[in-house]
């Protein structure tokens, strides 16, 4: 099938309790990694390409490994997604350039600005077919090297969502309810909570709506400990515990993004294999099992932590 919108793959999230996992590309091997787990579980996904995807791999590199993944799944609905559009341009580039969505990042901006710029997004956009994620808070982090300080960071007010999707005539919210950006989420021993008291109040002013959760790598302990154990030092890298997000996804959250777990699987599973095969030098060699390390962590996030299996 052709490259899709969102907007049914969120009314069916919605009804039928899951999310809908939006996985972040950078090459190829990562595209193939995510499409293969969701054409083996049959779920529709959301590729993300983000700022600094395009300026690693290229705009057009991308939308073909894109194109290539629809034709070898042809199966699943795929959304083709700019993540963190930081502003009208780099969307407007996006929406012209063959993307399906594309979210407008104005959460550090005030309120009016926010809206502002996610309005005129919007109206582009919806003219050419495509949809828009908007987001209200503030999440910690780093984002396209912009770091977020936990301090700096702010949870979504809810008296707030009504006037925004209103003004705006955004397709999805993403809000902030205690996930963060990276691998260092939580502080080592502390209990980590997400705000669902927030969620649920968001949800009541807003019902049917799709929200979308940043910052939800669950930052496998497995995959911590065997880049540790072989040459890496990533002390207390912690994630968002994944019966937290199965909660979300069975509310009102249809779109869950993932890429640390992404780029934790692909450099556990390269460091074990060079300190195992310290004479090779061909980067299918080492590239190939990350590649299935990818398509594993992808399979079990769908199956156990969106319940996106079989929603095609
Ligand atoms: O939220 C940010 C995503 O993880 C993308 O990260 O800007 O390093 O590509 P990036
Ligand atoms: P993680 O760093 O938790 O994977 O978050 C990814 C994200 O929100 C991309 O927009
Ligand atoms: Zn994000």
């Amino acid at each position: 099938m052709p490259l899709v919108t969102t907007t049914e793959m969120f009314k069916k999230a919605y009804e039928g309790g899951y999310a809908v996992g939006a996985f972040n590309v950078n090459n190829m091997e990562i595209v193939q990694g995510i499409t293969e787990a969701c054409q083996e579980t049959r779920s529709p996904v959301i590729l993300q390409v983000s700022k600094g995807a395009r300026a690693y791999a290229n705009h057009t590199y991308l939308v073909k490994l894109v194109e290539a993944a629809i034709i070898e799944n042809p199966d699943i609905p795929i959304a083709l997604h700019l993540d963190h559009g930081p502003d009208f341009e780099t969307c407007k580039a996006c929406i012209d350039g063959g993307f399906s969505s594309v979210m407008i990042d104005g959460s550090s901006l005030p309120f009016d600005e926010n809206v502002e710029l996610s309005k005129k997004v919007v109206e582009y956009a919806h003219a050419h077919g495509v949809v828009v994620e908007a987001e209200l808070g503030t999440l910690a982090g780093i984002e396209d090297d912009v770091k977020v300080e936990a301090g700096e960071a702010s949870y979504t007010k809810p008296e707030e969502v009504e006037e925004f999707v209103s003004r705006t005539g955004c397709d999805s919210l993403a809000i902030a309810i205690g996930t963060s950006h990276g691998a260092y989420k939580f502080k080592p021993g502390t209990n980590p909570q997400l705000r669902f008291d927030v969620l649920e109040e968001v949800s009541r002013r807003l019902p049917g709506f799709p929200i979308v959760l940043h910052g939800s790598s669950s930052v496998p302990q497995e995959f911590v400990e065997k880049i540790n154990k072989y040459g890496g030092n990533m002390p207390g890298a912690i994630g968002v515990p994944e019966d937290q997000l199965r909660k979300a996804a069975s509310l009102s959250v249809c779109k869950i993004n993932i890429d640390s777990d992404i780029r934790l699987a692909i450099t556990a599973t390269i460091r074990e294999y060079f300190a195992e095969h310290p004479d090779h030098f061909d980067p299918r060699q080492y590239l190939k099992p990350a590649r299935a390390a990818v398509k594993e962590m992808v399979k079990h996030k769908i199956i156990d932590v969106l319940g996106s299996d079989n929603k095609i």
